[in-house]
């Protein structure tokens, strides 16, 4: 087997919330190794300048690839929407976004052109959901809504209160006034209300879960590359890394990963070879 087969994936987030990633990801490869670095100390991205989401974004590659992994996920919508044409450009390695794959299975879904997308102000600001969906169908229509309260309350994991159905209201009513029959969740952490969610848009209205479809890209594209893992079935590794203080983590991985994990290492960044300018 190439050695290469045998790398870990490394994938990276502004913090805790690409667990939800991580999840997918080892539900669809469950052989893969992976190494996941959250970005803590720096959490959110959702408000910084694209210049400085940028240099984050770059640092973190930096990381992973010093780790020698045989691609990146930049589990982060934020991340994603800003930063992957100077990573593609940047780093000689595979390097996966979230936003592709999620508007591509928005597509798969609709019926009548009409999507929504939710996510962070950063995200929504890019403009890079609706860049990508009209590339894909020119002639469907996109409705976005940035929705910056959501992340610090999945983080409190207030994910079923009705303070927290009451500003989900607030948020769609105007996407579903738009007619939308579809909505991509467009943040690392909005998995996690799809039960709130559902229960606001109804079961007409199909939701897309970036992370999910992202992990599916990543398989398909990972086969072609021959770079999936193949040997004896085994169970991958997943090794955290974290640049603050590891006690929150372990607190909210749990929630966002399903799981267990080990505990994270922590690290500084920018690690040396990465200067950050795009
Ligand atoms: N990970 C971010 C995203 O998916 C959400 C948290 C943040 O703002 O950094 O956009």
């Amino acid at each position: 087997m190439s050695s290469n087969r045998r790398r870990s994936i490394g994938i990276f987030d502004s913090g805790i919330g690409g667990l939800t990633v991580v999840r997918q990801v080892h539900r669809m490869l469950p052989d893969e190794d992976i190494v996941y670095l959250g970005d803590t100390a720096r959490v959110p991205y959702g408000t910084k300048s694209p210049e400085t989401v940028v240099r984050f974004a770059c640092e973190d590659t930096e990381f992973l690839a010093q780790r020698r992994v045989k691609a990146v996920v930049v589990a982060c919508n934020t991340a994603s929407a800003w930063a992957l044409p100077t990573l593609h450009r940047r780093f000689d390695l595979p390097v996966f976004g979230v936003i592709e794959p999620g508007a591509a299975m928005a597509l798969r879904r609709t019926r009548n052109r009409r999507i929504g997308v939710i996510g962070t102000s950063a995200t929504i600001r890019s403009g890079a959901y609706s860049r990508i969906i009209h590339v894909l169908d020119a002639g469907a229509k996109v409705f976005a809504r940035a929705c910056p309260l959501l992340v610090p309350l999945v983080e409190e994991g207030w994910t079923n209160r009705p303070e927290t159905r009451s500003i989900l209201r607030d948020y769609l009513s105007p996407l579903l006034r738009c007619g939308i029959d579809t909505l991509v969740l467009g943040c690392t952490h909005y998995p996690l209300l799809k039960p709130a969610i559902r229960s606001i848009v109804g079961k007409d209205v199909a939701l897309v879960d970036s992370a999910e479809s992202c992990a599916e890209f990543l398989r398909i594209d990972l086969s072609e590359r021959k770079l999936l893992f193949i040997g004896r079935r085994r169970t991958g590794t997943i090794r955290p890394f974290v640049t603050d203080d590891v006690g929150r983590f372990e607190w909210l991985s749990r929630r966002f990963l399903g799981a267990e994990i080990q505990r994270p290492r922590r690290v500084f960044l920018p690690v040396a070879g990465t200067d950050g300018s795009g």
